[in-house]
């Protein structure tokens, strides 16, 4: 059989563990497809900033041309963004290319029209990675529980907020206190906004609660409150409760199953439930539906290796479906349910 070409675009944290795990676990990559997987090409742009070990060959700074080429069959995007991201992305999908992508912001601002262009183009579009890093969450909505009817998708999908409100519980912290302990182990970026306002969070959401109900749900559907208003004593009067503190993304089918919500803010959970125990930066996505009941998903939700683990599994699914002549997993028709910000409480 040929070797299935993969196109890398990004090779950060991500990336650059994407490539090792591709040069490293060639045989067992070999035998997860079917036929061999080689790295065809990693679009870069500061190649002087590449890590070592990447195959500095293979390197390019110019992506377009890369997912032009014609003989790619996956690309993999670990760049992140909305744009060049997008046009990138749709003009793989035109020549020919499934993609592979972690990207939550663009899949959270308009996941459905890529969908659509993917199944258009007759190619796949996995993006496991995007949410919770290494959990499987994505796969088990779209294809495990296809046949079943979900109603609530709940969890913690923020490592660094989790982290956050875990370092106020068990040490009393005030929030810039623990914002800065996060910082200084690496989990909140020089720029907090994005998790610590739960954009972050918001954009998981957007993209659990679309695929859940098998609707259009974009990130300005999701109603957001981030938790920097949370302060020690909110954490210690919980704590008098019973309870801690969690920021939550919250996704749930309406009653009448005529609509749907989406929102994230924090909220006091018992000591008792599951959720409470998960500690530092992990995740953990409850999932209720009819005929499954409730299931729990837990694990790292970010990090090279996590993400890395994510995305080689949608490489492998992709690379089958071209070797197969199919696509999987593709919802061949969506819904249009309304969105409100909240539910009934
Ligand atoms: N900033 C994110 C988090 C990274 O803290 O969970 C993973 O998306």
């Amino acid at each position: 059989t040929r070797p299935l070409k993969v196109a890398l675009l990004g090779c950060g944290v991500v990336g650059s563990e994407v490539a090792r795990i591709m040069t490293t676990h060639t045989h067992d990559l070999t035998a997860r497809i079917g036929a061999p997987v080689e790295l065809a090409g990693i679009a870069v742009r500061r190649p002087d900033r590449v890590r070592q070990g990447v195959p500095a060959e293979l390197i390019t700074t110019d992506a377009t041309a890369l997912v032009k080429r014609g003989d790619i069959d996956v690309v993999v995007e670990v760049i992140g963004g909305i744009e060049p991201v997008r046009t990138l992305i749709t003009t793989a999908f035109e020549h020919g290319a499934s993609v592979v992508s972690a990207n939550k912001a663009l899949l959270a601002a308009d996941g459905a029209t890529l969908h659509a262009a993917a199944v258009k183009a007759g190619v796949d579009l996995y993006y496991e990675a995007a949410v919770a890093g290494a959990i499987p969450l994505i796969r088990p909505l779209r294809e495990s529980l296809a046949g079943d009817k979900v109603n609530r998708v709940l969890g913690i999908v923020n490592g660094t907020t989790n982290f956050i409100l875990d370092r106020m519980d068990s040490t009393g912290a005030g929030y810039s206190e623990a914002l800065d302990e996060a910082t200084a182990l690496g989990y909140a970026e020089a720029d907090p906004t994005a998790d610590v306002e739960g954009f972050d969070a918001a954009a998981k959401a957007a993209i659990l609660a679309g695929i859940a109900f098998h609707t259009r749900v974009t990130i300005g559907d999701v109603h957001r409150e981030g938790l920097t208003e949370v302060t020690a004593a909110d954490i210690a009067s919980a704590k008098r409760m019973g309870c801690t503190v969690k920021l939550l993304a919250i996704c749930d089918r309406s009653a009448d199953g005529k609509s749907v919500t989406a929102r994230v803010h924090p909220a006091m959970i018992p000591l008792s439930h599951p959720l409470a125990s998960v500690r530092e930066a992990y995740n953990a996505v409850f999932v209720e539906a009819d005929a499954a009941g409730q299931l729990m998903f837990y694990g790292p939700g970010a990090g090279g290796s996590p993400t890395a683990s994510a995305v080689l599994g949608d490489l492998v699914a992709a690379c089958r479906n071209k070797l197969a002549g199919t696509t999987g997993a593709g919802e061949s028709a969506y819904t249009r349910l309304p969105v409100s910000p909240m539910g009934e409480v």
